[in-house]
């Protein structure tokens, strides 16, 4: 019999809901395809059991960050007996906030406790989150509000001392300065438009491009670009725009507004003014973006009230983790140091896998082998407190964020607290070796290292008024050892085999999805693996 689009889509329906039907419907082209972006969940429910005469089982979930909440709630809104086993004293693990009087010691054995003031806090892990991510959707359901991140800034900066070419230091007029967002794009995209419009006027492209193409590209280049806007000139000419800024802003009467000239095309591509475009384009990075008002562990607080804060065993260190032919037992020292046992039907272990392969379990050789397969990927961050708002009083800049070529990579200015009297600024958010080299001196010489590099983008201001600062590097925090993982590979059977349940253990984090490093990838983890536990218990 064939199948009509409209049975097709009917009998989807009916077969897979309302989330099923839409993605399918995206897949013909009748709704947007990127409504399929989060996979369908159908949450676990209560009325599961009601008829079915099963009863709901028990789980140790290991590790209470976004992964194991995530993991909790679900279960737990449909019956199931949940405990949360949580080495630190709060919910959340890398969705960390730090505040007045936030105290830690890291791994190096350095503590450090924030001086910071009243209402203002450092988002130490994450800090933005695109409109598509399912955090939203946990946002709005438990009662988080949100407000605009910015990401992305034409009148943040970027600052590169290097050429693009490698060259170091750069040997170009827009090398080792401080160039507004908008200035680097206006030159990019107008140098870029002249040439592909020159090519194309040429007849270089005829291969490629019929003549209404042709058409078609060059009109639609001449705005791009803003080509054209000297009088009498080159009609295909890049000679700068107002949308690089203003020496002289448009104002009363006759004053038009003056803009300075473009750098040279040469400097503009060798300086590579370009380079931080390509970001802003990416799927998780485009504006919209949001944060939590208050701080991101406003999210983690909200979930632990969820779940319930009695189902959380904090201060409890995992020691060992034995899966039994019904149920699994989990080792853990709680937080007076005691030895203690957790018992239940199954387990899903969020703990980041480089650390739980270093428990002992009955797993065996290739799982633990898996888990010691992912790389830690090292990530850090200062904040940096200032008494005066300077970036919006000064140079009129209100959130966003710098890039440049410098170990401190980038500076994001706060998007909350516009016009107050105070303000974190994240004077490093770097990775890799850059991480790395801050990471292995201790808080005094990272802020000095900060203000420095600040104050070849910001000169001197950047280092006066400084009342507090506090600085992380993932790498040396306990239980975390790391921002996030990367995989060798995420088709390998290291990775798939994670994937799958051991005995009566799961697993989940944001390492168990294609969002790493994202909480998004951490609650789709999660509720992967709540349908695998969930469908096994219902199928038992
Ligand atoms: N998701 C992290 C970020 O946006 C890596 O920086």
């Amino acid at each position: 019999m064939p199948v009509t689009r409209r049975s097709f889509l009917t009998s989807l329906g009916a077969i897979g809901g309302a989330g099923a039907l839409y993605g399918a419907m995206g897949t013909l082209g009748l709704a947007p395809a990127a409504s399929a972006a989060t996979p369908a969940f159908r949450r676990p429910s209560p009325s599961d059991f009601a008829l079915s005469g099963r009863s709901a089982a028990s789980v140790v979930v290991l590790g209470g960050g976004i992964a194991g909440m995530t993991t909790a709630y679900e279960l737990g809104r449909a019956g199931y007996d949940v405990t949360i086993l949580e080495a630190r004293q709060r919910p959340g693990g890398r969705n960390w906030t730090v505040r007045s009087g936030t105290t830690e010691t890291d791994l190096a054995g350095e503590t450090q406790r924030s001086g910071l003031g009243p209402g203002q806090y450092l988002n130490a892990g994450p800090a933005r989150l695109p409109q598509h991510h399912v955090t939203l959707d946990y946002c709005r359901e438990l009662g988080v509000a949100i407000e605009p991140f910015v990401n992305q800034n034409a009148d943040a900066y970027v600052h590169y001392t290097t050429d693009a070419t490698g060259e170091a230091p750069g040997a170009t007029a827009a090398s080792g300065r401080t160039v507004r967002q908008r200035t680097a794009k206006a030159d990019t995209y107008g140098y870029v438009s002249e040439l592909l419009s020159k090519a194309t006027d040429r007849g270089a492209l005829d291969d490629l491009l019929s003549a209404p193409d042709k058409e078609a590209l060059l009109d639609f280049l001449t705005g791009f670009g803003d080509l054209g806007s000297a009088v009498d000139g080159d009609p295909l000419a890049y000679t700068g725009s107002g949308r690089r800024g203003y020496a002289v802003e448009p104002g009363a009467g006759l004053v038009e507004g003056t803009t300075d000239a473009p750098f040279s095309r040469s400097d503009v591509l060798r300086a590579g003014l370009g380079r931080s475009i390509p970001f802003e384009l990416g799927w998780d990075q485009a504006m919209m973006m949001f944060q939590p008002v208050g701080g991101m562990d406003r999210i983690a607080y909200a979930f632990e009230q969820a779940v319930g804060v009695q189902k959380f065993r904090y201060g409890a260190t995992v020691t060992g983790i034995t899966t039994l032919p019904a149920g699994v037992e989990v080792a853990y020292t709680d937080a007076g140091g005691a030895a203690r046992v957790a018992r239940a039907d199954y387990a899903v272990c969020t703990l980041p896998p480089h650390i739980a392969a270093r428990i002992p379990s009955n797993l065996g050789a290739e799982v633990t082998a898996s888990l010691a397969h992912a790389v830690p990927v090292s990530t850090g961050k200062i904040g940096l407190e200032y008494d005066r708002r300077w970036w919006e009083l000064e140079d009129r800049t209100y959130g966003g964020i710098t890039n440049t070529d410098l170990d401190l990579s980038t500076i994001w200015y706060p998007s909350s607290g516009f016009h107050g009297e105070r303000g974190v600024v994240v004077g490093y958010y770097n990775f890799g070796g850059n991480a790395d080299s801050y990471a292995d001196v201790r808080h005094r010489v990272r802020l000095e290292r900060a203000l420095a590099g600040g104050t070849a983008v910001h000169g001197p201001k950047y280092a006066q008024g400084v009342t507090s600062s506090f600085s992380v590097a993932w790498r040396d925090v306990a239980h975390s050892e790391g921002g996030w993982v990367s995989w060798p590979d995420q088709t390998g059977p290291e990775y798939r085999r994670l994937l799958e349940p051991t005995g009566n253990v799961h697993f989940a984090g944001d390492h168990l999805s294609h969002a790493i490093a994202w909480q998004h990838g951490a609650i789709v983890s999660a509720r992967a693996a709540v349908t695998a536990l969930h469908e096994r218990v219902m199928s038992a």
